[in-house]
């Protein structure tokens, strides 16, 4: 009796959640990992991880730091708010304030809690990192997805912002940027910054800058919408991609200088959750933001080997006749198989997840469909992550001066050969 009693509880639950899919990049994570665990051939492009790992002086620092026990401010280490600080407005145009950095466990989660804090609604242009739509529809927002170009390189343009506000008038607004960009690989350039952040200023838009790519800039083009509009743009960054530590759940925010009745808000929150970031990951987190020549080295050195991971798969995709833009920062390319349509169409593949379906089963390919990331459910869009090598003998090879060339591809990147390769039989074969 006991135990029918125990089966039959199910306590009532938040079906706004309960209705959420797990996130589509853990998913996909999952399914090619217990698909190579079984044995098969499986090029992972479906996840974005860094492959690198993490700079032995932040390891040891970690280490060095294991006996640190206490509970810490709130808003984090004083002295990483203060070395963050240092660090970004010495890279950056920019004055962010000590006072106004948050430390938070992950960037994520930090963007949660002020889209949570926020009022009004959430403008996610399309495409889009697949977690910014499930955050606001948990928190019970309206989103706005404007849908982007590949003629503007799915940027958001002044335009579609200046008619979105227009529409909107009447309430508070919050857009959420990212670049270098997760699916694209696009970077927005100063000009294109400088006239959004034109119509954020008409129309107090709050602006959340996610800058978690921001040290993979290839083409050293990469600014902060904070520069031209610090008064409105929260900057989001943190470990994670630009020094390889995901797992250490670190993330960084920078609110604008008056915006302190968010801050107090975000304090509160803070303290009434999670309370800080576990003391010696903060500890560790110093010695990545030391504006120290190694740790500069270590950073270049990685976003060489991903611009050439992203140059090689460009060259590779266009060769075979995908329309693709060309990646200038992160680790992602994010190709359009539409050149394909009326082939694919006589496959039985009318979008993007029977295509990555297809890739998946027959081809051994894993990668993310568009409409993870808000693309129409028609488009033949797919996102690839470029970062399925090992990267500590790749990050080797490079330091003991190899050439990065087609050599260097197949013998320290060779899934990502392989993985081209499957697609260009794939789209021969239709
Ligand atoms: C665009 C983007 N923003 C934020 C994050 C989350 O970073 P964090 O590890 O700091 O939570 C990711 C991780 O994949 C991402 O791709």
């Amino acid at each position: 009796m006991k135990n029918v009693r125990e089966f039959l509880f199910q306590p009532k639950l938040n079906q706004t959640i309960v209705s959420l899919e797990e996130s589509a990049t853990l998913a996909i994570n999952q399914i090619a990992s217990e698909r190579r665990s079984a044995g098969e051939s499986i090029v992972h492009f479906g996840f974005g991880e860094s492959p690198f790992p993490i700079a032995e002086d932040i390891q040891v620092a970690l280490r060095d730091s294991a006996g640190r026990k206490q509970y810490l401010p709130t808003k984090g280490l004083p002295a990483l708010c203060a070395q963050f600080v240092q660090y970004y407005n010495a890279l950056y145009q920019t004055s962010l304030l000590e006072e106004q950095i948050f430390i938070g466990p992950g960037s994520k989660q930090l963007i949660f809690n002020v889209l949570f804090l926020l009022e009004g609604s959430v403008i996610i242009p399309a495409p889009s990192w697949v977690s910014y739509l499930p955050q606001a529809t948990i928190l019970n927002k309206k989103v706005i997805t404007p849908q982007t170009t590949a003629e503007s390189k799915y940027k958001l343009t002044a335009n579609q912002l200046d008619q979105i506000c227009e529409e909107y008038a009447d309430e508070q607004l919050t857009l959420i940027i990212n670049s270098p960009n997760n699916p694209t690989g696009s970077v927005y350039t100063q000009s294109e910054l400088i006239a959004l952040t034109d119509v954020c200023r008409e129309h107090a838009v709050v602006l959340i800058s996610d800058e978690i790519y921001a040290l993979f800039d290839f083409n050293d083009n990469f600014a902060s919408p904070a520069e031209f509009y610090p008064e409105g743009t929260i900057v989001s960054s943190g470990l994670s991609k630009g020094f390889s530590a995901g797992g250490y759940r670190l993330g960084v925010m920078g609110l604008p200088k008056h915006m302190t009745v968010l801050a107090n808000a975000l304090s509160t929150l803070i303290s009434e959750t999670y309370s800080c970031v576990a003391a010696p990951v903060q500890y560790a987190a110093l010695a990545a933001y030391l504006p120290s020549k190694k740790q500069q080295r270590y950073v270049t050195l990685c976003m060489e080997l991903h611009r050439h991971a992203a140059d090689y798969l460009y060259k590779r995709f266009t060769a075979v006749g995908l329309t693709c833009i060309q990646p200038e920062g992160a680790f992602y390319l994010f190709p359009d198989f539409s050149p394909y349509r009326s082939k694919l169409l006589g496959n039985n593949i009318d979008g993007a997840e029977q295509l990555c379906a297809r890739l998946l089963e027959v081809h051994g390919v894993a990668a993310l469909p568009g409409s993870a990331f808000y693309m129409p459910e028609h488009s033949l869009t797919v996102r690839i992550a470029s970062v399925d090598y090992n990267g500590a003998t790749a990050l080797e090879a490079l330091i003991s001066s190899q050439e990065l060339d087609d050599k260097f591809t197949h013998e320290y990147m060779p899934n990502l050969v392989l993985g081209a390769d499957r697609i260009e039989l794939f789209v021969q074969s239709l």
